[in-house]
């Protein structure tokens, strides 16, 4: 289960599992933009199965992660940890001092887990998903690096 740097032979296979797990998901084009603009991007397999993915704009000293995601029937197994631990490292690696997400404020798993891998809201967008009944604020997230950490 040890990430794998992305490659443009997973792009449909990410475009499908995002269909199926992320509200706004990206299509194939989107992720092909990414792809050919640098973004980084892992994968995790198990055996030939697409399991879990993570996407991240390499910015100077602020990384950002874009998307992350994990096959229903592969969660709770440390994936999304094993991925945002990889991000770290490579941030690290390259001076970056801080990773910044986004997340919807409805979304209470992925709330909790990151919290629990060290992740701290430092701002709120009010209302930035507007809905056609209901709009929903975006939490924005940070996780320090430190050159200490192994
Ligand atoms: C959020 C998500 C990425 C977590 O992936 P995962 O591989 O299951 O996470 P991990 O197994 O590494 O979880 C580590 C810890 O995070 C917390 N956590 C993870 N999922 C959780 C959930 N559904 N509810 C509460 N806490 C959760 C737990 O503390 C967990 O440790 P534990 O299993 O020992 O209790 C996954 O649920 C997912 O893909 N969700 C849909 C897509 C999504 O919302 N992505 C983020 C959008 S910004």
């Amino acid at each position: 289960m040890r990430p794998a740097p992305w490659r443009n032979e997973d792009i449909a296979e990410i475009a499908a599992l995002e269909a199926g797990i992320m509200q706004g998901a990206w299509t194939a084009t989107q992720l092909a933009g990414a792809y050919a603009a640098g973004n980084r991007g892992w994968t995790v397999r198990i055996g030939e199965e697409l399991a879990a993915y993570a996407i991240v704009l390499p910015c100077g000293e602020a990384w950002e992660l874009l998307r992350l995601g994990v096959a229903p029937a592969h969660r709770r197994q440390g994936l999304a940890s094993r991925l945002v631990e990889e991000v770290a490292k490579q941030a690290r690696v390259c001076g970056g001092q801080r990773i910044l997400l986004e997340v919807r404020a409805h979304n209470e798993p992925a709330l909790a887990f990151y919290r629990r891998v060290g992740f701290q809201e430092i701002a709120r967008r009010r209302a930035y998903y507007a809905r056609a009944a209901e709009s929903e604020d975006a939490v924005i997230m940070e996780r320090r690096i430190f050159m200490s950490e192994s």
